[in-house]
C-alpha cells in the first residue's frame, strides 16, 4: 500500500520546506506546489538529500485554478494538504494591503476549491498568532479574542472565519488551524533555514547576518517596555518543533471531536529579545554586535502560548531550547553564505 501523499502549498519555503523533511521522515510523501516569489528551487534537492527520498515539486500559483489543478491533477491521490502559501511580511502588508489580500485570499479559495474538486477531505491551514492581535493576558488561550493590528493578520483572521463556514457547511471536511508563534532557528543539516530576501525583518536571520559580517549591527527595537529587562518578550520556537506539530497535525486529522479546531504552536516560555541576543552571542563567542534604538511600530510588549492544547489534541510538545535556536540558526548561516 502507498504512503499517504501530503501537497504543500508554499512547501519551498522557509516553514514548508522543514514540514516536507518531518513529513517524509514520518512515512508520508510529499508533493508541493510552490511559485517561487519567496523561496528557491535548489530547496527541493535539500530536501531530498536531508531524507534520501524523493518529491514531487509543482512550479505554480495555488491562487490559479489551473495551477492547483494540475498539482492534483499530476500528484494525487491527496491525503491532506498543508496551506503554508502566502505573503508573512508584516510591515510590508500594511504598505500594500490589496497585494496581500488578493494573494493571500486567492491562494486559500482555490486550494480549497481543489481540495473539494478532487475529494481531499482534510485541510491544515498556517495561521499565526498574529490572529490575537494586542493580546493582553498571557499566556494566549485558542478561545480568546481574535483581531488583528495589519492586513497580513487581517487575511489569516479572515481565512480562518472562512473555514469556520465551510466546516460548519461541510461537516465531512477537516480543518486544523495552526498559531505559530515565532519559529526561529534551522535544520540541524545546516541544509535549510530561513533564507528572506533582502533585509530581513525577523530577529533571528537579521542577528545570523550581522554574526557573518553581512549586516553591521543588530538594533534592539525597545528597551522601555513593561518587562523583565525592558525589551519584548516573545514565544520563540524552534522550526523543527513547528514541523513535527505538523506531522501531528497531519497524523489526527479526522480524527479529533470537532470537524476544526485552531492549535497554538510554541514552546509556552516567553523570552525576551536581550535573553535571545545574549543566548546566541554565548555560542557565538559574541558575534551579534546590537544596540538599542526606539520601539517598533506595532509591537506588542509580550506575547507567548498556552499549549495546553496542542498537548491534548495533538500530543505534541516542543522539545527544544533557545541554545538550541541560536546554535542552528548560525550554522545555517554560515553554511549558507558560502554559496552566496
Ligand atoms: C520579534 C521581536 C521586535 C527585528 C512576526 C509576525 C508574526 C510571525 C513572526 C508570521 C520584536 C524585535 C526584530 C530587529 C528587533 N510571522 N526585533 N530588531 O514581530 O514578533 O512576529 O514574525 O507569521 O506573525 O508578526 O517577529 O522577529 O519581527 O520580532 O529588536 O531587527 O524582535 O521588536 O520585539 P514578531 P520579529
Amino acid at each position: 500500500m502507498s504512503n499517504k501523499k501530503i501537497l504543500l502549498t508554499g512547501g519551498l519555503g522557509y516553514i514548508g520546506s522543514h514540514t516536507a523533511v518531518s513529513l517524509l521522515n514520518s512515512g508520508y510523501d510529499v508533493a508541493i506546489i510552490d511559485d517561487l516569489s519567496n523561496s528557491h528551487i535548489e530547496v527541493k534537492d535539500a530536501i531530498q538529500k536531508i531524507t534520501g527520498k524523493k518529491i514531487d515539486v509543482i512550479i505554480g500559483d495555488c491562487g490559479k485554478a489551473e495551477d492547483i489543478n494540475r498539482a492534483f491533477e499530476e500528484c494525487g491521490p491527496i491525503y491532506a494538504v498543508v496551506h503554508f502559501a502566502g505573503f508573512k511580511a508584516v510591515g510590508e502588508s500594511v504598505h500594500k494591503p490589496l497585494k496581500y489580500y488578493k494573494n493571500n485570499l486567492e491562494s486559500a479559495i482555490e486550494t480549497i476549491n481543489a481540495c473539494f474538486k478532487y475529494g481531499c477531505k482534510n485541510f491544515i491551514f498556517s495561521s499565526s498568532a498574529t490572529v490575537y492581535g494586542n493580546a493582553q493576558r498571557m499566556p494566549i488561550v485558542e478561545s480568546d479574542l481574535l483581531s488583528y493590528t495589519q492586513p497580513y493578520g487581517e487575511t489569516k483572521l479572515v481565512i480562518e472565519n472562512m473555514l469556520c463556514g465551510i466546516c460548519k457547511a461541510e461537516k465531512d471536511f477537516n480543518v486544523i488551524m495552526l498559531r505559530y508563534f515565532n519559529p526561529v532557528g534551522a535544520h540541524e543539516s545546516g541544509l535549510i533555514g530561513e533564507d528572506p530576501n533582502g533585509i530581513p525583518n525577523n530577529l533571528m536571520p537579521y542577528i545570523t547576518k550581522v554574526a557573518v559580517g553581512k549586516l553591521e549591527k543588530l538594533t534592539i527595537f525597545g528597551s522601555d517596555y513593561p518587562t523583565p529587562d525592558g525589551t519584548c518578550v516573545r514565544d520563540f520556537i524552534h522550526i523543527t518543533d513547528l514541523a513535527e506539530g505538523h506531522v501531528k497535525a497531519v497524523d489526527k486529522i479526522g480524527h479529533l471531536e470537532n470537524n476544526i479546531e485552531a492549535v497554538n504552536l510554541g514552546r509556552g516560555k516567553g523570552v525576551s529579545v536581550k535573553e535571545l541576543v545574549d543566548t546566541f552571542n554565548e555560542i557565538s563567542n559574541g558575534a551579534c554586535k546590537a544596540v538599542y534604538g526606539p520601539r517598533r511600530e506595532g509591537d506588542v510588549p509580550v506575547s507567548y502560548a498556552d499549549v495546553k492544547k496542542a498537548n491534548e489534541v495533538l500530543g505534541w510538545k516542543a522539545r527544544l531550547g533557545v541554545k538550541d535556536m541560536c546554535i542552528s540558526a548560525y550554522k545555517w548561516e554560515l553554511s549558507h553564505m558560502e554559496k552566496k
